[in-house]
């Protein structure tokens, strides 16, 4: 079979691209630990504010050291709206929204989700470093996106202190 000179150039380009975008996903994933979401679970929007999880959030510091938060995010804050977490130990957040699509990010961390109505994200991150963090909506989601932002605390404590170590990723 005979292929054109120029048609094999094109040929050999479309597979060099796919090769450059399994390779980017790749080096995502080993190199920053970004992932894909990790589950599917669902909510029912209207009962955000009424379930028994979501309509309570806030940060569960759990027996290990580890945490879990719990995150409202709606038109236009996210509750609650100042999180603290302990540096170097897993930290699980669990989102959704009861009205529109709006963003999760981390600023400075590789913590970043959309948070999709009718659905809850997860993902477990740590923190190796204490300080102050900028939380921000990453998804427009109406004339108050702008305005859409919580803090996160890392907090040194005493078992990360007496451990001596940052935390694993
Ligand atoms: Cu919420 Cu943008």
């Amino acid at each position: 079979m005979n292929v054109d000179f120029y048609e094999k150039i094109w040929m050999w380009a479309a597979a060099g691209i796919i090769v450059v975008f399994l390779a980017s996903i790749g080096a995502t994933f080993f190199g920053q630990a970004i992932q894909p979401p990790s589950h599917v679970e669902t909510i029912d929007p209207e009962s955000v504010r009424t379930d028994p999880e979501f309509g309570q959030p806030g940060v569960t510091i759990h027996e290990d050291g580890s945490a879990t938060v719990v995150v409202q995010a709606f038109m236009f804050a996210f509750l609650p709206n100042e999180i603290r977490v302990p540096r170097g130990r897993p930290v699980k957040f669990r989102l959704t929204s009861p009205d529109v699509i709006h963003g999760f990010q981390i600023v400075r961390t590789n913590g970043n989700t959309m948070v999709v109505p009718g659905y809850v994200s997860q993902f477990t991150t740590s923190f190796s470093e204490a300080g102050e963090y900028l939380i921000v909506c990453n998804e427009y989601c109406g004339l108050g996106h702008h305005v859409m932002a919580a803090r996160l605390i890392v907090e040194e404590t005493p078992a990360a202190a007496a451990a001596g170590r940052g935390g694993e990723r």
